[in-house]
């Protein structure tokens, strides 16, 4: 039912509308940013009755709660806050992998328990709402917020948005635990040219419906609350003024009714940014026509709507709409019943919220190179871990935590419990009698305490070298898009050096995203991505490392071989001369979908049925122990009047088997796996052949194939 046929609910939001001045509804469109605006300034905020703060925790949010509650009208304020990889802001909640890290594990019940145990942990702060899932997809590498999304795929993208969003709201937006979501950024925002962080995005409405709504579509019918709007443009528009992408399609055909909240100051930047309006009215009147329900700390817009609707610029009847949606979620919440959720006191980091996080970490480990030499055996007793990223709590942690985003106070101090990589291989190392030694190396940014002959002494003589690069939280997040992928610092110098002991390298990649590694993978002997691990991210590499764990990872994301490669997402448009260059082959070093097993798997027996769109295929584990297997079901359309992708994924499931075990797996295509979108933005299906592919990877020769036909 959508949430505006609710009649009850309804009646109670008229009737505090009907009760509403033209400066309280103004108020309530208002998101104020506690930690940017003086103490003062904010209570002020709160005696207006703004409708919601962001980035506070607390006793700061329950003084304002009791301001808010105390005004004419008693409207609770929804507070809102970037829990994006756990309520990580806190520095006692859970930290869990990034959002990139937690696609790895192709695992949507996962990524549901991580929105699960975050909105328990936010909701016990007494914070009702999360600013997660991101839904952009990360097509170009360079872009600094890579870290924050499912990775380059719309369907995958889709499916764990709507788990995610299905752990954070639960089953009742009012349950003790339930916190609203946000589906962000709408839309397009990973598109920005050149990767630079909130630039113009080259998209049309045709391309936009084809490859970037998908997810929010996923987003609505998993009854996502709320929608935050993106920085950037279409042919022209500014998303913030769009009301064709906010109404028209969000709406109106996609059926959303939650509300709409503008990202930071985007009204602001339709005059200082992006110059469509020339004042703040001008912006403000754009912004509330367009469908932005809730404004982003642009304070100036307050003032602005009060005065356009005085003045008859604006119809009052916006500001209406606007607050309509925002009471509804707040009633659905039951804040007026109970302005404070209560969550689940003495939760923070307990045991069960720990194993989530770990449980998930362990999945997420992508194994991408193994010459053998994993899992160490019986002949490796000295282990040397070498590199900057092996005890580097903030490095491994990435963006949006406490030490990047500091909102309930200044702390930089890591809390503990958390587990690095080299503390998880002392650990487990330390019970199988293997010894353990440890140089840092070099450094990934400063230079200064740089001791590569150090590093060099400290593997000297060792069984194996465990080589942990990447990259640390200054290179990653909003704004710090970076042009050059390769390892920073002296990192391959380090790496260089230590090649020269002939000793087998085992590189980990502690980073926020693919960086362009070809040269490491290629002179090591095996190579393991981790990206942002989280908390236990280090304990789920060390039992990988030792075989405690068979690694299951699958790349959400394509691996570039070099920065000037991208983009290399694996669903591009079919080419002509342009699929090389004179320098490089086009293939991607490592390909959306890869990922190996310590088991090895075979599929075989691949059927199609046109009538049902039943895919079937048998999968057997056919090395010595148990493991998981991704399978893995891409689709290409033979001939059509537009271009489409090369292959896209339709469906997955990730498959436990014994070792020698066999099963048979069906997938269900529906009508619309088969669909297109045409230049006149309708979404069709065109008769005809489709090639179907099935198997362990989005390449070639991991995938069988066969043809079908379609009505
Ligand atoms: C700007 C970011 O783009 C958005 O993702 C985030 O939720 C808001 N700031 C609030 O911090």
């Amino acid at each position: 039912m959508n949430r505006s046929q609710n009649t009850e609910l309804e009646t109670r939001v008229e009737s505090l509308l009907s009760q509403m001045t033209l400066e309280e509804k103004a108020a309530q469109m208002m998101q104020i940013p506690f930690s940017y605006v003086p103490r003062e300034e904010a209570l002020r905020w709160a005696r207006l009755g703004a409708g919601s703060f962001l980035h506070v925790l607390g006793d700061d949010a329950r003084e304002l709660q009791q301001i808010a509650l105390g005004t004419r009208l008693g409207i609770p304020v929804l507070f809102g806050i970037d829990a994006i990889h756990g309520h990580a802001l806190n520095d006692h909640a859970t930290v869990f992998p990034s959002q990139l890290a937690a696609a790895c594990s192709w695992n949507p019940e996962l990524v549901e328990q991580m929105g699960r145990v975050t909105a328990r942990e936010v909701a016990t702060d007494g914070l009702h709402w999360t600013f997660s899932p991101v839904l952009c997809l990360a097509r170009d590498t360079r872009w600094g917020r890579v870290n924050e999304t499912f990775g380059e795929d719309p369907y995958l993208t889709g499916e764990l948005g709507a788990a995610i969003i299905r752990g954070y709201q639960g089953d009742r937006l009012d349950g003790e635990e339930s916190i609203t979501a946000c589906a962000k950024h709408y839309i397009g925002y990973g598109e920005a040219v050149g990767g630079r962080d909130a630039c113009d995005t080259e998209m049309t409405y045709r391309k936009l419906r084809e490859v970037f709504l998908p997810p929010f579509k996923r987003a609505v019918e998993a009854g996502v609350a709320t929608v935050m709007t993106a920085y950037g443009s279409i042919d022209g528009s500014p998303f913030t003024a769009s009301e064709k992408s906010l109404k028209t399609i969000l709406r109106d055909e996609l059926g959303f009714d939650g509300f709409v909240v503008t990202d930071w100051d985007n009204v602001t930047s339709l005059v200082i940014r992006q110059f469509v309006a020339e004042n703040m009215d001008e912006a403000s009147l754009l912004a509330a026509n367009a469908g932005n329900d809730m404004i982003m700390t642009t304070e100036a817009f307050y003032d602005s709507a009060i005065r356009l609707v005085r003045t008859g610029r604006m119809d009052e009847r916006i500001l209406d709409a606007a607050v309509r949606n925002i009471l509804r979620i707040k009633f659905e919440m039951g804040l007026f019943e109970r302005p404070e959720k209560r969550g689940k006191p003495g939760c923070f980091a307990c045991a069960e919220h720990l194993e989530a996080s770990l449980t998930l970490a362990r999945e997420s480990i992508t194994l991408l190179k193994n010459d053998g030499v994993l899992p160490f055996g019986a002949g490796v007793r000295r282990i040397a871990v070498i590199g900057p990223n092996a005890d580097d709590i903030r490095a491994q942690y990435g963006d949006w935590t406490y030490f990047t985003h500091p909102a309930a106070n200044r702390r930089q101090e890591p809390v503990r419990p958390y587990t690095t990589v080299l503390e998880g291989i002392r650990a487990v190392a330390g019970e199988q009698g293997v010894a353990v030694s440890y140089s840092r190396g070099c450094g990934v940014l400063d230079s200064t305490a740089d001791d590569l002959d150090g590093a060099l002494e400290v593997a000297r003589g060792c069984d194996a070298i465990v080589l942990v690069v990447g990259d640390v939280p200054e290179q990653a997040g909003e704004t710090k898009d970076r042009a050059d992928l390769a390892l920073s610092g002296r990192q391959e110098a380090l790496f260089e050096r230590l090649k020269t002991l002939s000793i087998p390298i085992v590189t980990i990649l502690v980073a926020s995203k693919p960086l362009c590694v070809s040269h490491v993978v290629e002179g090591s002997s095996a190579f393991l991505a981790a990206f942002n691990g989280g908390m236990l991210g280090g304990q789920a590499v060390a039992e990988a490392l030792f075989g405690r764990i068979n690694p299951s990872g699958k790349l959400p994301i394509s691996f570039p071989r070099h920065s000037g490669q991208i983009p290399v997402y694996y669903n591009q448009l079919p080419g002509w001369h342009g699929d090389k260059y004179v320098d490089l082959p086009q293939t991607p070093l490592f390909a959306f979908g890869e990922g190996l097993s310590y088991t090895s798997f075979a599929y075989s027996n691949l059927r199609l049925d046109a009538d049902t769109r039943a895919v079937s295929v048998s999968l057997q584990n056919t090395g010595g122990q148990a493991g998981a297997e991704t399978v893995q079901v891409y689709l290409r359309d033979r001939v059509s009047s537009v271009l489409t992708p090369v292959k896209r994924l339709v469906a997955f499931e990730k498959v436990w088997l014994a070792a020698g075990e066999t099963r048979e797996l069906v997938f269900s295509l529906t009508r619309e796996d088969f669909s297109l979108v045409l230049p006149n933005e309708r979404r069709v299906v065109e008769p005809g052949e489709f090639v179907i592919f099935v198997g362990g990877s989005s390449k070639d020769e991991d995938l069988l194939s066969g043809t079908i036909f379609v009505e």
